[in-house]
């Protein structure tokens, strides 16, 4: 009897302590997780953001499920039933899955199949359509036949099963905007998916790579694409469909498969103000300086009450103080080089302005319609008072690299993107210098429920998704771009300023600066082959050469020591980010 009790208390006792250890450690540091984790690929995953979507304010037809694109009708969906997988090629060499749009609303239609690579949690949508009843304008047509684009039964890959990707044809007038996948070599039935009216899509380029037998896209192999369309900004009516591109051989032009088009003039889709304000409670990203930062952000009236001057070509020795809403500042034009900002003169305000002020800064927000407004761009710009210089890596030395990549006035920006169907975020781009990078909500780090974390690199303040190093360069030498989290955080959604959604239109004041063109700093002379002398004397012998050839190799932008001009100069303000 007591042995009996001994026992199960032994178990009940052994069943405690391995919960315990469950809720004590983090699951890595269970080893006999770790085996069992790193075979399951991410896909078999479903991303959610970690907060829901909260309930939108009323508006009009934001956040309403269905955008009308002019007698079609869309609407987003991202819960699938899988049709094939492949387990090998593609990204990371871990397949990639095929999937169907399940619970498609009554009177919809399927525009196409949906598939990601597997080395990434399942998150993803396609548009399903409907022709709108009350014209009944034919909007959609079954195909008149499908072709095999590929299979992959001659195929050695770990796969389930064979899969058998098609191309619909389309009727005369109507295009093929996806594919449709299947497990055997029968043509799928014709009532599978709709082809849409040619005045209701739009020519569409291939973007990320998806998948293909190989590691890496082959040009003459079978290659999976994602597809957005080849114009694309502010008034661009071009609307991607979510839904893949599969081709043999390289980038035929037009694509077998197109991109839908927004005919509507006026979109109602996008978000009025208070739901705007919804928006960017509940997504503005949490903004880090790296630790050892000494060029902080400020506002921009902070900069201009605190000795921000205006020089005008050929009264050099004139500056004047700017007013502070900027409101003195040369209006419209062309950055023709006819006025610049800079610092104050004297020295030591000149150092104290540099640094910036933290307390004082805030993010700018300019909203606009994206995708043929099925989504809603919010770029956040942040304003530096001063980029610092860039910093070198050699070997084991870090090295700051003199008045190289330094600039008065610096702009920055993180891009959320918004889908009008539902409010929820998609993607954050990452502006790098003149460069970034799109990071899908699956792929970031979120702070407070579902605001994104962004990193602000080291003197040169581009932003990353990560903290850590990015070197630019090759065999130990390079620029580096290092990030970090600290106590010095930027949350843009307790400062910020809204200046610009030209669709509201007079519901937003423009602040006067926004509508300076001209450079926020001045263009400084020096000489590189100065500052290069200089730091090669501290450099070992046989770094000399590596070290000048990085630097030589440097872009324009990193050697420009001019001051950019303001956002609404930049090509994304009406354009595409990249
Ligand atoms: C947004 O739209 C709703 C519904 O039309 C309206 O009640 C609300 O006042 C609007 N908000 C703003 C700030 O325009
Ligand atoms: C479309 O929007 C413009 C600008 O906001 C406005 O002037 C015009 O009246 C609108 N047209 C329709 C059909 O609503
Ligand atoms: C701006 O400041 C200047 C002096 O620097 C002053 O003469 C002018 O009236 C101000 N302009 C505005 C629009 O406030
Ligand atoms: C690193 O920083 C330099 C300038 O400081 C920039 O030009 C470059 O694009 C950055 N590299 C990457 C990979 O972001």
């Amino acid at each position: 009897m007591s042995i009996f009790i001994g026992l199960i208390c032994a178990a009940i006792l052994s069943e405690i302590v391995a919960v315990e250890l469950h809720q004590v450690l983090p699951t890595e540091q269970i080893p006999a997780d770790v085996s069992k984790k790193s075979k399951i690929p991410p896909i078999e995953t479903t991303f959610k953001l970690p907060s829901p979507i909260p309930s939108w304010p009323p508006g009009d037809g934001f956040a309403s499920g269905i955008i009308d694109l002019g007698g079609l009708q869309v609407s987003q969906i991202s819960s699938f039933n899988k049709v094939w997988a492949t387990h090998e090629g593609g990204p990371d060499n871990l397949g990639a899955t095929f999937f169907e749009p399940s619970k498609i609303p009554q009177g919809f239609f399927m525009l196409g199949c949906y598939s990601q690579p597997n080395n990434k949690a399942l998150f993803g949508w396609v548009l399903v359509g409907k022709d709108d009843s009350s014209t009944n304008n034919g909007a959609l047509k079954e195909p008149v036949e499908y072709t095999l684009v590929w299979s992959s039964e001659s195929l050695k890959i770990k796969q389930d099963g064979n899969g058998y990707v098609w191309l619909p044809t389309a009727p005369d007038g109507y295009k093929a905007v996806g594919h449709v996948v299947t497990t055997t070599p029968e043509k799928p039935s014709l009532d599978r998916i709709r082809c849409v009216r040619s005045d209701l899509t739009d020519q569409g380029e291939t973007d990320s790579w998806i998948w293909g037998p190989g590691q890496t896209s082959n040009a003459n192999g079978f290659n999976v694409y994602n597809v957005r369309p080849s114009n694309r900004g502010t008034q661009a009516q071009g609307v991607i469909v979510g839904t893949f591109l599969a081709q043999i051989g390289g980038n035929s032009s037009p694509l077998s498969i197109t991109c839908l088009k927004n005919t509507k003039p006026n979109s109602s889709s996008l978000p009025n103000l208070s739901q705007i304000e919804a928006l960017v409670q509940a997504y503005s990203p949490f903004v880090y300086l790296h630790p050892d930062e000494e060029y902080h952000p400020s506002s921009v009236y902070w900069f201009f009450t605190n000795g921000g001057l205006l020089y005008k070509k050929g009264e050099e020795t004139k500056p004047v103080p700017i007013n502070t809403t900027g409101s003195n500042l040369p209006q419209g034009g062309s950055n023709d080089g006819a006025y610049w900002l800079d610092l104050p003169v004297d020295k030591a305000n000149k150092e104290r302005v540099k640094k910036g002020d933290l307390q004082s800064s805030q993010a700018y927000l300019h909203i606009k319609p994206m995708l043929g407004a099925t989504f809603t761009d919010i770029a956040i710009w942040i304003f530096y008072p001063f980029n610092g210089p860039a910093r070198a890596k050699v070997e084991f030395l870090n090295i700051p690299l003199g008045k190289i990549g330094e600039h008065v006035g610096d702009w920055e920006h993180v891009t959320l993107r918004v889908s009008n169907f539902n409010g929820e975020l998609w993607r954050v781009y990452f502006s790098e210098h003149s460069s970034g990078a799109w990071v899908d909500a699956s792929g970031l780090e979120f702070q407070n429920g579902n605001k994104p974390v962004a990193y602000s690199s080291l003197h040169g303040h581009a932003f990353y998704p990560k903290p850590g190093l990015v070197l630019q360069g090759n065999g130990g030498i390079g620029i580096r771009n290092d990030t970090a989290k600290s106590s010095m955080v930027v949350d843009t959604g307790a400062k910020f300023e809204l200046v610009a959604a030209e669709y509201l239109a007079s519901a937003i004041n423009e602040p006067a600066w926004l509508n300076y063109f001209r450079k926020w700093g001045p263009k400084i002379d020096y000489s590189i082959n100065d500052e290069i002398k200089k730091i090669e004397k501290i450099l070992p012998g046989k770094l000399k050469k590596a070290f000048e050839d990085l630097v030589n190799g440097l872009p324009a932008e990193v050697l420009g020591e001019e001051g950019p001009t303001g956002p609404k100069v930049k090509n994304n303000w009406n354009g595409d980010e990249v």
